[in-house]
């Protein structure tokens, strides 16, 4: 009986894979819900059919529970964004998705990763640190303040970087 109960609740194991033009628009909305700064569907859709961008998805069951992308040039890559549904976080996806994304990265020839990161986003920190990153150079009040009137400063971004392959 526990183990029926368990099954009907339990959720569906997270399926990764490439990430598809088709998927523009859900990409968009998680990146809405995620970012100040959003990106419309017609961004992210020129992003997926540009020949030098690499992205996986991940689905939970038929809910569209993260993404990662990357823009390649030469035999480096920058991680242009990466999310993870709210409902999905804590859960260990985005390590999963930064893990399959550095091993298709690696198979693509590309030797160093970098990304930007808010000096405040500990959950992302977090991520790369585990991941091998490490912090190669700041950007001084790089990112808004939220909310203009908050009199807080705009945090820096951190350039961090990891060799692979
Ligand atoms: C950053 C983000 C992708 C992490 O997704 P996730 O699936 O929850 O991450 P994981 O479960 O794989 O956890 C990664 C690490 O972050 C930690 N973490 C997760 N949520 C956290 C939180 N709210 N506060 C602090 N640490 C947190 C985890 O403990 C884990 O660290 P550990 O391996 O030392 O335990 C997710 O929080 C997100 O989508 N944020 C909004 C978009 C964003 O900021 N993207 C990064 C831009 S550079």
């Amino acid at each position: 009986m526990i183990g029926f109960l368990r099954r009907l609740f339990a959720r569906p194991a997270p399926v990764l894979t490439d990430a598809q033009p088709r998927d523009a628009s859900a990409i968009a909305a998680l990146h809405a819900a995620s970012f100040r700064r959003g990106w419309s569907e017609q961004e992210v859709e020129g992003l997926l059919i540009e020949r030098s961008v690499v992205a996986q998805r991940a689905l939970t069951g038929r809910s569209f529970a993260g993404f990662i992308m990357s823009r390649l040039a030469a035999d480096e890559a920058e991680i242009l964004s990466v999310a993870v549904a709210r409902s999905s976080q804590g859960r260990g996806l985005a390590r999963q998705l930064l893990n399959l994304h550095l091993r298709r990265l690696a198979g693509l020839g590309v030797r160093t990763v970098f990304l930007e990161v808010d000096e405040h986003n500990a959950p992302a920190i977090k991520l790369y640190g585990r991941a091998g990153f490490r912090e190669v150079s700041r950007r001084a009040n790089y990112y808004p303040a939220p909310g203009a009137k908050s009199g807080a400063k705009p945090a820096a971004a951190l350039v961090l970087r990891r060799d692979i392959g």
